[in-house]
């Protein structure tokens, strides 16, 4: 099926990247240092993210909370956001922290995010070991659900 966004990329599929490749320690400072940015006067709860993108690129975000709570960007949305921005393509290996730098695991929204983004075999840092995207989201909802034209 092809990508609903006009987008060249192929479909994502069964292709496995070997966690064993990634600098995880790499990922987690980076996770740290935006954290460090965080927006979180309310929650004060702040969190960071990484991630690598498939060529290589480091992403990273922070929550950014707002005076009307619902509002709140998650720092997963922001690193989506710095993701898009900084070229697009697809996230490979993904590191979250809370304010201690203990790994965090993106809460069930996030996870939708990071979802549509993954590279094939996308591997995230958990609270139990490293796991792929579809072991943290199984029989996720995605782009290949919908009933979309083709452009
Ligand atoms: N938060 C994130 O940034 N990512 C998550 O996956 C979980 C929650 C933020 C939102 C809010 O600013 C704070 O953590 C407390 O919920």
């Amino acid at each position: 099926m092809a990508r609903h966004d006009g987008d060249s990329r192929p479909e994502v599929g069964g292709a496995k990247l070997d966690a064993a490749e990634v600098d995880w320690a790499a990922l987690a400072e980076a996770a740290k240092e935006a954290m460090s940015h965080a927006y979180a006067p309310y929650s004060r709860f702040p969190v960071g993210a990484a991630a690598f993108t498939e060529d290589g690129r480091l992403v990273t975000g922070c929550n950014v909370e707002n005076a009307s709570y619902g509002l709140t960007l998650c720092a997963e949305c922001t690193l989506v956001g710095a993701l898009q921005m900084s070229g697009g393509g697809r996230l490979a290996a993904f590191y979250c922290v809370d304010g201690e730098g203990n790994v965090l695991m993106p809460c069930g929204r996030c996870r939708q995010l990071l979802y549509e983004h993954r590279a094939p075999g996308m591997q995230l840092m958990t609270v139990s070991g490293i796991k792929t995207m579809d072991q943290v989201l199984p029989d996720a909802f995605g782009p290949e659900n919908l009933d979309l034209e083709e452009s």
